[in-house]
């Protein structure tokens, strides 16, 4: 099994972070969540994280080799004071994350304009051999989360 390279995303040096491979099959979506919902107990935000982490998940799997046989994805949380960030490593494909306008086809290109808009901000980086697509849930005064 190949387990792509994982790149740090931005989140502050004294942030609690963790990192899980998972297999590309569909049924992870849930493992997913369970390992969010575990990591980021008593979270504001955890609602948004969990919607945003899955459109990433089903990205992921969708659209990437790493919902092909075989096929493994990365997801990794960081928490700090004030924020939490998501991001999903995969293992690449030929198309690019793209906000892609809702008009156009009214049966996709709904996850990223979610997460666009749930997040603070978001980005990928990467190439079509793997990529890491994250979002940030910011910046408030107060802890945003518990310490978990
Ligand atoms: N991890 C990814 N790697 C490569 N392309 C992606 C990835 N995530 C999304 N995309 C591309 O961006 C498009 C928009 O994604 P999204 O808004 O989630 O809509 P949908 O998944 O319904 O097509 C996808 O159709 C796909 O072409
Ligand atoms: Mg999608």
């Amino acid at each position: 099994m190949m387990f792509p390279a994982i790149p740090l995303f931005p989140a502050a040096p004294d942030a609690q972070r963790w990192r899980r491979p998972f297999p590309g099959t569909p049924d992870q979506a849930a493992a997913v969540r369970r390992f969010t919902t575990m990591l980021l107990s008593g979270c504001p935000v955890l609602d948004d994280i969990l919607l945003t982490v899955d459109e990433l998940v089903v990205n992921a799997l969708r659209h990437t080799r790493s919902g092909r046989p075989g096929g493994i994805f990365t997801v990794e949380l960081a928490h700090w004071e004030g924020a939490v960030a998501v991001a999903v490593t995969d293992e690449g494909a030929s198309s690019e994350p793209a906000v892609t306008d809702a008009a156009d086809d009214v049966e996709s290109g709904r996850g990223l304009r979610t997460v666009s808009l749930l997040a603070a901000g978001w980005g990928w980086f990467g190439n079509d051999r793997s990529r890491t697509v994250a979002a940030l849930f910011a910046a408030t005064a107060e802890p945003l989360c518990e310490a978990a």
